[in-house]
C-alpha cells in the first residue's frame, strides 16, 4: 500500500490562481521522491497540501489508507523543513533541537538521549552548547534538519532544504541526507531546483509543469524517456537540440535541413503512425559526435560552422549554426575544431526523440521496443 496518494488534487487559490491541476501520484512506503520543476509550477502548494497547512481545493490526499484532506496539521505527524528555517536565537544548539520534544512534553533523558543521538547523526555534537549566530549557513541547515528528525516523523516534507548553501556544503549535505535516509527509512517528498541532486537523493523524481504532473521517473527515465517536449527541455545539463524536422524517403527517413536521418523500422513505424508534420527532433549534445564523414560510412549528418566552443573539463560543448539551425554537440576535448571551421555532425539517432505538433514524443521507448 503507498504512504501516500494524491488523487486528483487541485488547488485553486482565492485570487483564481489554479496551482495544483488534477494531480495523481503515490508515493511509497520509505520512497524517497523528488519534485522538479520551474518556479511556479505548484510544487511548494503540493508540499503545503500534504502537510495540512494548505486547503485542498477537491481531490483526495490519503495518508495510510486514510482520508486526511480534513485533518489537521499537528496529527498528520510529518515534519517539515523549509529553505529560510528559523532557528531560535536565544536558544542553544541543543535546546532548538529539543524544542519538538519539549513541547510534547517527553521525560528529560529521553530527550538528551535523543538530541544526543541526532546530533551524532547530523555531526554537530561539539556545536550542542552554541547559539545559532555562532554556527556558519551549513551548520545552521543541520541543527534545522535535526529539529525535524528528532521528532521521528512519519514523513519528511523538505521544501528547498539546501536552497540557499554554497554548492560543496549542497553537495555534503545531499549525501548526508541520502546516508540518513537509509538509515531512518522515513518516506520523504524533497523539492529542489536541482536536477543533479534529485538525483543523488532520491528514488524518483516528478516533473511539474504549469501545475501538472508531466512525468515520474529516475533521472535516466527522464533523459532517455522523456514523455513530452517540456520534459525533454527541462531535463538535461546542456540543453537538448531541438530541430525542425518532417518524414521523407516513404517513412524511412527523417529529414532535417537537407540531411536525411535513417530511421530503424520500429521509428518508422511509430512515426509513420503517430506522426504529422511539422516535427521536431530532439538530440542531446551527448548523441551528436563530429566526423570528416569518409566514403562508406552512412553520412546522416549535418554540415555547420563552428561558432561557440566552451570547453567543460574533460569535455567540450561546440555549438554550430547549421541550415537547420544551431546544434551543440558535446566531444570529448582532445579533438576540438577550431572556431569558424567547418564540421560534419552525426546524430546518434537510436537516442533521438521525436515530438509531433502537440509536443508530445513519438519514439518514447522506442528504445526498449527493438
Ligand atoms: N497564497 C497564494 N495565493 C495566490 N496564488 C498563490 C499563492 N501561493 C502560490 N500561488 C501561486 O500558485 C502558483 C504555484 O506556486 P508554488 O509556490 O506552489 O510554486 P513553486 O513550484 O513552489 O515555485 P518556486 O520554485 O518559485 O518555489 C504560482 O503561480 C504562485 O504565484
Ligand atoms: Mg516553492
Amino acid at each position: 500500500m503507498p504512504r501516500v496518494e494524491f488523487n486528483r488534487i487541485c488547488k485553486t487559490y482565492a485570487d483564481g490562481t489554479r496551482a495544483v491541476v488534477d494531480l495523481d501520484l503515490a508515493v511509497a512506503d520509505r520512497e524517497f521522491l523528488c519534485v522538479l520543476g520551474p518556479s511556479g509550477c505548484g510544487k511548494s502548494s503540493t508540499l503545503r497540501m500534504l502537510a495540512g497547512l494548505e486547503s485542498i481545493s477537491s481531490g483526495d490526499l490519503v495518508l495510510d489508507g486514510r482520508r486526511i484532506n480534513d485533518v489537521p496539521p499537528q496529527a498528520r505527524d510529518m515534519a517539515m523543513v523549509f529553505e529560510n528555517y528559523a532557528l531560535y536565537p536565544h536558544l542553544r544548539v541543543f535546546e532548538n533541537i529539543a524544542m519538538p520534544l519539549v513541547a510534547r512534553r517527553r521525560p528529560r533523558a529521553e530527550i538528551r538521549e535523543r538530541v544526543q543521538q541526532v546530533a551524532e547523526t547530523l555531526q554537530i555534537v561539539e556545536y550542542l552548547r552554541q547559539r545559532p549566530q555562532t554556527l556558519s549557513g551549513g551548520q545552521r541547515q543541520r541543527v534545522a534538519l535535526g529539529r525535524a528528525i528528532v521528532r521521528r516523523p512519519k514523513m519528511f516534507l523538505m521544501d528547498e532544504p539546501l536552497g540557499h548553501l554554497e554548492a560543496y556544503l549542497r553537495v555534503q549535505l545531499r549525501a548526508e541526507l541520502r546516508r540518513l535516509h537509509e538509515r531512518l527509512g522515513a518516506t520523504t517528498i524533497y523539492i529542489t531546483h536541482d536536477q543533479e541532486e534529485a538525483e543523488a537523493v532520491s528514488d524518483r523524481i516528478a516533473v511539474m509543469e504549469n501545475g501538472r504532473l508531466q512525468q515520474l521517473g529516475s533521472l535516466v527515465d527522464l533523459l532517455d524517456r522523456p514523455i513530452n517536449r517540456f520534459v525533454a527541455e527541462f531535463i538535461g545539463r546542456i540543453p537538448i537540440n531541438m530541430l525542425p524536422a518532417r518524414l521523407a524517403g516513404d517513412g524511412q527517413n527523417l529529414q532535417v535541413g537537407a540531411a536525411m536521418m535513417p530511421l530503424s523500422g520500429a521509428q518508422s513505424a511509430k512515426l509513420r503512425s503517430g506522426g504529422t508534420d511539422p516535427l521536431t527532433l530532439g538530440i542531446r549534445p551527448e548523441h551528436v559526435a563530429l566526423s570528416s564523414g569518409s566514403a562508406g560510412e552512412t553520412i546522416s549528418g549535418l554540415s555547420g560552422r563552428v561558432r561557440v566552443i566552451e570547453p567543460q573539463g574533460d569535455s567540450t560543448v561546440i555549438i554550430a549554426d547549421t541550415p537547420a539551425g544551431r546544434v551543440s554537440a558535446l566531444v570529448p576535448s582532445g579533438c576540438v575544431p577550431s572556431a569558424g571551421e567547418v564540421i560534419e555532425l552525426h546524430f546518434a539517432m537510436d537516442c533521438a526523440h521525436v515530438f509531433g505538433a502537440d509536443n508530445i514524443n513519438l519514439l518514447r521507448a522506442a528504445r526498449n521496443s527493438e
